[in-house]
């Protein structure tokens, strides 16, 4: 195929040469232009246009999505039919991903733990051949870049190396580079415990690699065998920002345009470090409470309090102004929004996040940051105390403690952090009765069994004032947020006006009624489409695993829901609304009690 300028060498009479030509090109790119021609590009050849899926996965043996063809996943296998879902074989994606292996390299040019992958795949519409072709001419006529090199797979473990892409890509472009490598670097997945696996060939520019193309040929079972699939399928992955950057042509993937936006906020004081560890990590918390994380004390809450908390602890060792960071949260908003609604649809909800997290925070980082002064010598043991104590996470604990830290490592903390899981983990089974929950589910805290009957009658006293407020105030009433101490219970919902003296009442008595008719509370086990169609309510933000269980009192309320509960309706006792007020823009809050002094 003709190359679309000359080259430079062979014609040195050229007026414009074709690095200008192309920088010129390149420079008016932004990122915005770079998706729409990317989905434009597929979606003219054939493939289905597929929003980017949740970054909670389905999947439950990961934590996060990692790559765009996590959704697909049942599409490689034949479980699911893309005719039936998508009208096509071939679709073509932008996923919202997080990897957290690199948490800890944050900070310097490249890395990131949330990032944007642009992917196009097939389940049998095509395979290697076009997909090869499909990627060389985005690359040199699309974006008008110059490929470095490619790479194939060389062979390893019973795996034949792959001659065939190696032919395709040099009757492309005879004059290519080709570089061969083994299992560690051209063979993907699975993602997972098991899933679809195969060879890849790799695209390089400007000597990073850009789009990483998968023949997903294998299906590999989780005791590492493969399993030839009966259609072979095509799974590719682009890094958006390292795309953006090329195209911009700029060093590093903060000098563009999906960072320069989220950095102008930030004062000079700042070292560039800092400048992308809040970049990033801020960046990376908007997406995650975009899709309903809360930060807590587990798995992607865990994360999510951690890319927090170490934000805010630059806050308070510089004195930087609050609003900064607000103004970053909402720069992200403004530069994402366009092609994610749902973080403009939740602005306040992260916003407000955000300051409740700060608020918590900062009850205990300046107490934690004096004690951390105070220990000679900070191992494992000494800076998990310092994140159960006063919350401090362990990147806090090394960025501050320097010299005195420089023999913890990530995985001394993380052991003791899972002992110490374990411990509270089998504290609580005792506690609830073997059934598994830990004290603090994140909506019910309690610290001792005294505490845990209480929060338990608030807990399904909550159900009862969700579907008390539904019936006096109409079904668009929807859960925003509950959190339950012993001392009261806490729920926030939409709704956008102040409730009359009278309405509180009604829900009060609504309330009591249920409670006096002393009904029982039931529990079943269903998936969470079946659940969904018995009509339960399932408002929390939450993202749920496939089987789910639907607690009901009596006919008053119906809602999924991880428990505890009371046995019967009449355990609660009186309850009483102590306080309703405003949180955000059509979101209340009502604090109650039971048992009413
Ligand atoms: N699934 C492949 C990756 O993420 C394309 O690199």
């Amino acid at each position: 195929m003709p190359a679309t300028f000359p080259d430079e060498k062979t014609s040195p009479g050229f007026s414009k040469s074709r690095r200008d030509v192309m920088a010129e090109r390149r420079s008016k790119m932004t990122h915005q232009e770079i998706r729409q021609n990317f989905l434009a590009f597929f979606k003219e050849r054939g493939h289905t246009i597929v929003p980017s899926s949740s970054l909670l996965p389905n999947d439950p043996s990961v934590l996060f999505t990692t790559a765009g063809m996590q959704q697909f996943k049942p599409y490689y296998t034949g479980e699911a039919d893309p005719i039936k879902d998508f009208g096509a074989l071939n679709t073509t994606s932008i996923q919202k991903s997080m990897r957290t292996s690199d948490i800890d390299e944050v900070g310097d040019e490249r890395h990131l733990t949330f990032f944007e992958m642009m992917g196009n795949f097939s389940f049998g519409g095509y395979f290697k051949e076009k997909a090869i072709q499909f990627a060389h001419e985005f690359i040199t006529k699309e974006m008008g870049l110059k490929i470095d090199y490619i790479t194939v797979f060389e062979g390893e473990s019973g795996v034949p190396a792959d001659e065939e892409s190696e032919k395709i890509w040099k009757s492309i472009d005879p004059k290519i580079e080709v570089k061969k490598f083994g299992r560690a670097d051209n063979f993907w997945g699975p993602t997972g415990d098991q899933g679809p696996c195969g060879p890849t060939t790799e695209i390089y520019i400007d000597g990073i690699e850009i789009w990483n193309i998968v023949f997903n040929q294998y299906f590999q079972h989780s005791d590492k065998t493969l399993e030839q699939l009966k259609t072979p399928g095509i799974d590719t992955g682009m890094g958006l920002e390292r795309l953006v950057m090329v195209s911009q042509n700029v060093p590093t993937i903060f000098e563009t345009d999906l960072f320069t936006p989220l950095l102008k906020p930030l004062p000079l004081e700042l070292d560039s470090r800092q400048r992308r560890i809040i970049s990033d990590h801020l960046r990376a918390a908007v997406f995650l409470l975009s899709d309903s994380i809360a930060p807590s004390n587990k798995d992607q809450g865990y994360v999510l309090r951690r890319l927090l908390r170490r934000v805010l602890t630059i806050e308070h060792q510089l004195k930087l102004s609050p609003q900064v960071f607000e103004n970053v949260l909402l720069s992200v908003i403004e530069n994402f929004g366009a092609f994610y609604p749902n973080l403009v649809e939740h602005k306040n909800d992260i916003i407000n996040a955000y300051f409740a997290e700060s608020a918590k925070f900062k009850k205990t980082l300046a107490q934690g940051l004096k004690e951390l002064e105070r220990i000679a010598e900070i191992d494992a043991p000494a800076a998990f105390k310092l994140y159960e104590s006063f919350g401090l996470p362990f990147e806090v604990v090394k960025d501050i403690a320097g010299e005195k830290a420089k023999n913890l490592t990530r995985e001394a903390f993380d052991e003791e952090f899972k002992k110490h899981q374990e411990k509270s983990r089998a504290g609580s089974e005792r506690k609830f009765g073997g059934h598994g929950l830990l004290l603090d589910t994140g909506e019910l805290k309690a610290a001792n069994e005294e505490e845990v009957k209480i929060v338990t009658r608030l807990h399904t006293a909550t159900h009862l004032l969700h579907a008390a407020l539904r019936k006096v105030l109409g079904a668009d009433v929807k859960q925003a947020g509950s959190d339950i101490t012993a001392e009261r219970l806490r729920f926030d919902f939409s709704f956008p006006r102040k409730l009359t003296p009278e309405e509180i009442k009604q829900v009060e008595d609504t309330v009591n009624e249920a409670v006096k008719q002393d009904v029982i509370v039931t529990k079943e086990e269903l998936s969470y489409e079946d659940a969904l169609k018995t009509g339960a309510l399932s408002f929390f933000k939450l993202k749920y695993p496939p089987k789910v269980n639907v607690y009901s009192v009596g006919d008053f309320s119906k809602e999924l829901c991880g428990g505890p509960h009371v046995t019967h309706s009449g355990e609660i006792g009186q309850f009483k609304i102590k306080k309703e007020e405003a949180v955000s823009a059509g979101v209340r809050r009502i604090r109650a009690v039971v048992d009413p002094e």
